[in-house]
């Protein structure tokens, strides 16, 4: 039986190529996409989210709207990556299908308390690819629908590198509040948690030839909007290949094997002048004596990836967005 899975989303070159994935491929169920103001704003990620699945020939996945900034802070967002539509300024023709009527955060509740009614096999992996507002309102407004989840494997943080600054990822330091929130529900409610951070986000990538073989293919179907999303970002950072990115989170489900992950404390940095929205991965052998540590363990011990298998990732999305599994 196919996984359940739910994505949320800020549509976002990358989250496209998450999408197209997570909509095509045969061992995955996509359940709904929610949407949160990230690359851009909530309503250019809702019309870019529908195009995609459109592409996908998935009319059926439900797409909401979400949080449209973060709970403290403005939102600021990423179009100097993304584009101007946040999606790479395809000129694709823009999906005709309305968002569904309920607010982001209604849906995953009504998705997840569907699921919690189910047996074992019908529990949601939920997979956030975008700062993670939607799921921290919704696990302090709803906790009850931590019931409905198998487990959270999100796209943010990192061990050791930053990107948004020089010490925080995107995800994380757009909403650091809700982040940290997200963790420390998990811990409380007893959901486990991958992260897929910047120590793994750019390994898996697809050369510019065969973005331009997938073009070349057309019929304006998800291999040529798959290979137009990895041109862009070729062409926006002069590189001959560019990451699948978030797509590498959705590959985990699929395949978890391809990452090494380590179960550590983690802690998401609220203050810092130069740290704030940096995930704190612990390390350390906690076997020695920890009393001269004030801070203590962190309350969240989550799985984080700290290496892939590159080219099987990149093999698995290629296959999908290309062969039309489905
Ligand atoms: C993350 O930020 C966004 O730009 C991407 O979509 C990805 O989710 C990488 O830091
Ligand atoms: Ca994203």
């Amino acid at each position: 039986m196919a996984l359940p899975v739910v994505l949320d989303v800020d549509t976002g070159v990358d989250d496209a190529c998450a999408i197209l994935l997570a909509a095509l491929h045969p061992a995955l169920d996509l359940r709904a996409v929610t949407c949160v103001g990230g690359n851009a704003d909530v309503d250019s990620v809702v019309a870019n989210t529908l195009t995609v699945l459109d592409a996908a020939e998935r009319p059926d996945v439900v797409v909401a709207r979400g949080a449209e900034r973060p709970l403290l802070e403005e939102a600021v967002d990423a179009r100097h990556v993304h584009g101007q539509d946040g999606m790479g300024d395809l000129d694709w023709a823009k999906s005709t299908r309305e968002p569904d009527a309920r607010h982001a955060v209604e849906v995953l509740r009504d998705v997840l308390l569907e699921a919690a009614a189910g047996g074992e096999d019908q529990l949601v992996t939920l997979v956030p690819l975008a700062p993670l507002t939607n799921v921290a309102l919704l696990l302090r407004t709803y906790p009850e629908a931590a019931r409905g989840l198998r487990e959270v494997v999100f796209m943010g943080g990192a061990a050791h590198v930053g990107n948004a600054t020089a010490s925080a990822e995107f995800n994380v330091f757009h909403d650091p509040e809700s982040a940290a929130v997200v963790l420390d529900a998990c811990a409380a409610l007893g959901v486990r948690v991958t992260m897929y951070g910047l120590d793994v986000f750019y390994a898996p990538r697809i050369s510019k030839a065969t973005a331009a073989k997938l073009v070349s293919a057309g019929g304006h179907g998800p291999g040529e909007l798959a290979g137009r999303l990895v041109g862009f970002q070729c062409a926006r950072f002069g590189a001959d290949s560019a990451t699948i990115g978030d797509a590498g989170a959705v590959c985990t489900v699929i395949e978890p094997a391809g990452v090494r992950r380590e179960r550590l404390p983690v802690r998401v940095e609220l203050a810092g002048t130069w740290s704030r929205g940096r995930t704190i991965v612990d390390r350390r052998d906690w076997g020695g004596d920890l009393s001269h540590d004030p801070h203590g363990p962190a309350r969240s011990t989550i799985d984080v990836c700290l290496g892939v298998d590159a080219q099987r990732y990149a093999t698995l999305w290629l296959d999908t967005v290309s062969g039309g599994m489905r």
